[in-house]
């Protein structure tokens, strides 16, 4: 299928009571790994790419091996900018044929947010592209951090449902994502989401919530998530581990392998099987 956009998949999704994963899509073995699970478990799946993505493999890059791994399958799959903090990062991947933007202005005073990411719309509303808004800050896990300075970090970063309100009012976001415990980066299932908070914002808001620093979440804390309103979960880190430890074990018992497929392909089967058990948490599996 050509690409989707977000639009529809997540509102699908907030009206059924699930989440769409959103997974981060650094290379062509990790495009491939998550365009096939979906495929398999019939998820409608989005690929999203970081600035430091495109930066890696190039803008035309992206869209190109996103668009072919789509067009290979059945499912809706759609190509979304990850955490885009300039305006023109959007132009660019507007232009290029991203079909879903992210504005995350988070890290800037809340009302030059608000307006920076209202022009966003304004810009990729008229071309049929939603975007998503940031509302809080979602940190990053320092490998030095204790889960309980991580924890206590995140706390102190939280949205308040006031701001969200005000925030999607008016900038006429798409979807939010929101501060609410979550930290980036985090290599095992420590964080604690402020559940009551997802619910008055999920309550107070008509978009999609967005859950970002998913890799920190275990299985219970996703579910309780969805339930309180999650209806896209972003996950980097859980795939990043899963294909470099298999490269590194695979090296480990073949040092003199010099084939890249034959190391690659493990490191591809490994990230399948976290799309897949994430797919199978999020309850995505034969929603499409
Ligand atoms: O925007 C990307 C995600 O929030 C990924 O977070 O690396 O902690 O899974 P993660
Ligand atoms: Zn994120």
């Amino acid at each position: 299928m050509s690409l989707a956009t977000t639009k529809e998949m997540l509102l699908k999704a907030k009206e059924e009571g699930y989440a769409v994963g959103a997974f981060n899509a650094n290379n062509m073995e990790i495009i491939q790994a998550i365009v096939e699970t979906a495929e398999e478990e019939r998820a409608p799946v989005i690929l999203q790419a970081s600035q430091g993505a495109i930066k890696y493999a190039g803008l035309d890059f992206i869209v190109a091996m996103v668009r072919a791994a789509a067009e290979s399958v059945k499912v809706p799959v759609a190509l979304h900018l990850d955490h885009g903090t300039d305006v023109n990062q959007n132009v660019k991947c507007l232009r290029a044929g991203f079909t879903s933007l992210m504005f995350d202005g988070s890290k800037l005073p809340f009302e030059q947010n608000i307006e920076i990411t209202r022009r966003v719309c304004d810009m990729a509303h008229p071309c049929s592209v939603p975007v998503e808004g940031e509302v809080g800050q979602i940190g990053k896990c320092d490998d030095s951090d204790e889960p309980g300075v991580s924890i206590e970090k995140a706390k102190q970063l939280m949205v308040k449902p006031s701001e969200a309100k005000r925030f999607v009012e008016e900038t006429g976001v798409d979807s939010l994502a929101i501060a609410v415990g979550t930290i980036h980066g985090c290599k095992s299932a420590f964080a604690k989401i402020d559940l009551k908070l997802i619910k008055s914002i999920s309550d107070m808001v008509p978009v999609p919530l967005v859950l970002h620093g998913g890799s920190g979440c275990d299985d219970e804390e996703i579910k309780k998530g969805i339930k309180a309103g999650i209806s896209k979960i972003n996950i980097d880190t859980r795939i990043r581990m899963a294909f470099s430890n298999a490269i590194r074990d695979f090296m480990k018992n073949n040092p003199g392998e010099i084939d890249p497929r034959k190391i690659l392909e493990r490191a591809k089967n490994a990230a399948k099987e976290v799309v897949r058990d994430r797919i199978r948490v999020f309850g995505t599996g034969a929603r499409a």
